[in-house]
Parts: C-alpha cells; structure tokens; sequence
C-alpha cells in the first residue's frame, strides 16, 4: 500500500506556555466566550422588545452594549485560536458552557431587563476575573490584558445600568 505523502498533523506550538497551561487558559477563555456571546443575545433580545416610558433610551443603550458585545467574542474567540485551541461556535457549546441563562421566553418589564442585564455584566466579570491566577501563572500577558479589557467594559457597563435602578 502506497504510503501517504503527508502524514504530519497540526505544527506543534511552542511559545513559553505549556501545552497543560494552554489547554487550561484555552479552556476558561471558551467560559468567557459562551458568557459573552449569551449576553450579546439577551441584550440583543432585549433591544428588540423592550417597550414602556423608557423605551427610547433603553433600545439605544441596548443597541450600544450589544454591539460592543459582538465586537468582543472575536478577540476572546482568536486568543484562543492564538493558544492552539478550537473556539467553541455553537448554541449547543455555549449553552453548556455559559455561567449565564438564556433570556427568558417572555420580555419582562424594562427594568426587570435592566436587572437580569446587570446580573449578566456582573456574572461576565466574575468569569473572567476567575481567570487571572492561571494567566498570571502562565505569564499569558496577552490573555491577562484581554481579561482587563474585558473585565474594565463589564464593571462600567453593570455601574450604568445598575445606576437606572436607583430611586
Ligand atoms: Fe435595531
């Protein structure tokens, strides 16, 4: 039987992080994906069917966080890629990966939104704050400066909407 041509797999990897370290990092960045990408929907969702005296400025604030949610998943998704893992990218992975639910079936009320979307930043932070004791062990400086990123945007974007809540 004729041998293959070519029978070597992916080029190994080797940037100063160890394939177990990797792997963990890789692994806790998909966390964040699938939490990402679930609040990126729900507040998608909620831009869409929103409604009540508020309905103006909460469909433009949803708009802007969603949007800045979307831009996010592909930084997390190709530092992963950059690690030498698959980037999870199904309803399926991400329902078994995210920390957060899905939006509920029913739209609640405006600022019962606001609430679930201020649970959601806040579980987002925890996720990848989470992270840090791997990355810095590693020396993963990228990923720890994608965390910081991330977890800067989650803070100020749960103060804002948790601020409509107040009295
Ligand atoms: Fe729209």
């Amino acid at each position: 039987m004729a041998k293959k041509t070519s029978s070597a797999g992916p080029a190994s990897i080797n940037i100063g992080i160890s394939d177990k370290d990797r792997a963990a990092i890789a692994a806790g960045l998909s966390k964040l994906l699938a939490d990402t990408y679930t609040l990126y929907l729900t507040t998608h969702n909620f831009h869409w069917n929103v409604s009540g005296p508020m309905f103006n400025s909460l469909h433009a604030m949803f708009m802007a966080q969603y949007t800045e949610l979307w831009n996010a998943v592909d930084p997390i998704a190709e530092r992963i890629r950059s690690l030498g893992h698959v980037a999870p990218g199904s309803y399926a992975q991400f329902a078994k990966l995210s920390s957060l639910k899905d939006a509920p079936a029913t739209p609640p009320k405006a600022l019962e939104m606001v609430r679930i979307l201020v649970e959601g930043h806040e579980a987002v932070a925890r996720t990848a704050r989470s992270l840090f004791p791997l990355v810095d062990k590693a020396s993963d400086e990228p990923s720890a400066d994608l965390l910081t990123q991330r977890l800067t945007i989650h803070e100020q974007t749960a103060w804002m909407l948790r601020s409509l809540l107040e009295e």
